[in-house]
């Protein structure tokens, strides 16, 4: 008869650690994060820097390669990726497969997964230069599948992309550009795309990422380990937060019930949180919070929104939730999610949007990390342990004996 037990005092060493929260998985080069002190460092460069010095193709390539770019490999860099960034044809038929009131990061999971069965000459991990295009691939192409999934969604055609644009105004266009319409991307706006890019860019070791790192340590190729990525994300409490957020203060309503609400995410009894507050590493204001929320005051008031309800109960709700001593004691602030939302709407995206967004920014994270653990030597397949609480061992009864 097995002892279970003794199993576990035979090991060297055996940690239980329910949502790893103390236990590494992997060395790492690419970000540092110091959630006391609300420190954010991609490469060693501080993300408030990045997010109002750089712009989010210049920081793919330093998460992707290290370091920042010359103005050479910049340029280089920029059109490897406008070189990627049509779908096959036939993905277009893939789209017309899904209902259409699908959710986008639904039709995103299949999308990406499918690239997989579009894109065979990149998915040998094994080969360096397979690797590169499928990462350039990904990283084109995932504007151009959210706005297909958005478009997709609201019955109107498909918009091209369009190479001579950023990566933030090409994308803006192909989500809200019609047939027969100029449409011109406004830069403030555009701009504010590229910081929640950026912003999003990378997280180190968090839910998705990990996703990615597992599906990935079996040799699985990489649009089929980005879209496991997808999925994770999707959750409302990793990067489906931003969508749960924005229906929380439509619940809300109106200022008047703010402390109704905020009565019932102290209430232990209650299941209810706030969403967009609160963060496993962050037990300090979440720094891309800090160039989020100037964001959204900018693009609030290039669009003279401030007095939309919603966003009025945000910014109330923001005030009276940072001077409630619960959520000081807890150290629960708003997160990253919590301004990107508001921006979001405000810009006109339907929360369903949302999320599929928060992908596009993250996949060069993903990959990233991707590449890292596959250079690894380390890099052995991933197989967390398990603390066995379940039956002893016993002789199976026939049926008719139970
Ligand atoms: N509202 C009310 N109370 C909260 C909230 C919240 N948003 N977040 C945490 N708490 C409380 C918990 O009830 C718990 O209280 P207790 O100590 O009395 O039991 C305490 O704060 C610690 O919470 P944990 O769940 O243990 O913290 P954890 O680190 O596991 O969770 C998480 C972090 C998931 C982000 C959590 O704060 C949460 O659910 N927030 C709302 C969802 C959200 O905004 N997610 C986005 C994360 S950011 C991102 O993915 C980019």
């Amino acid at each position: 008869v097995v002892d279970i037990r003794k199993l576990y005092a035979q090991a060297d060493v055996f940690t239980y650690d329910p949502g790893f929260t103390s236990t590494a998985a992997c060395d790492s080069t690419i970000t540092f994060i110091d959630g006391d002190e609300g420190v954010l460092l991609h490469r060693g460069y501080p993300i408030d820097q990045l997010a109002s010095q750089s712009h989010y193709l210049e920081v793919c390539y330093l998460l992707l390669y290290g370091e920042l770019p010359s103005p050479a490999q910049l340029e280089d860099f920029e059109m490897r990726v406008t070189n990627h960034t049509m779908l096959h044809e036939q993905m277009m038929y893939f789209f017309r497969g899904f209902r259409r009131d699908a959710h986008p990061m639904a039709v995103m999971v299949g999308v990406v997964g499918a690239m997989s069965a579009f894109y065979h000459d990149s998915t040998d991990v094994t080969d360096d230069w397979q690797r590169e295009v499928a990462s350039i691939r990904l990283i084109a192409k995932m504007p151009t599948i959210a706005a297909m999934a958005y478009k997709y969604t609201v019955g109107q055609p498909f918009v091209y992309p369009r190479n001579d644009l950023d990566y933030a105004s090409n994308f803006l266009r192909m989500c809200f550009a019609v047939p027969a319409e100029e449409y011109q991307v406004n830069p403030i706006l555009s701009r504010a795309m590229d910081r929640i890019f950026t912003l999003h860019a990378d997280h180190e070791q968090n839910a998705s990422t990990s996703t990615v790192r597992l599906a990935s340590s079996s040799g699985a190729n990489p649009f089929a380990c980005i879209a496991a990525g997808i999925a994770c994300l999707w959750g409302p409490a990793h990067g489906g937060a931003n969508q749960a957020c924005l229906e929380m203060l439509k619940e809300i309503g109106t200022p008047d019930r703010i402390p109704e609400f905020i009565a019932r995410a102290k209430d232990k009894n209650d299941p209810f949180r706030l969403m967009g507050f609160g963060h496993r590493v962050y037990k300090n204001f979440d720094p891309r919070a800090t160039v989020m929320k100037e964001s959204a005051d900018e693009v609030l008031e290039l669009l003279g929104v401030e007095n939309n309800p919603i966003l009025q109960v945000a910014k109330e709700l923001e005030r009276q939730a940072l001077e409630d001593p619960y959520f000081a004691e807890k150290k629960l602030f708003p997160n990253v999610d919590f301004y990107s939302g508001i921006i979001l709407e405000a810009m006109g995206f339907p929360t369903s949007m949302f999320t599929p967004i928060f992908a596009v920014s993250r996949t060069v994270g993903w990959i990233s990390q991707w590449k890292e653990m596959i250079a690894d030597p380390q890099n052995k397949i991933g197989r967390p342990r398990q603390l066995y609480r379940g039956a002893e061992q016993r002789d199976y009864v026939d049926i008719e004996n139970r």
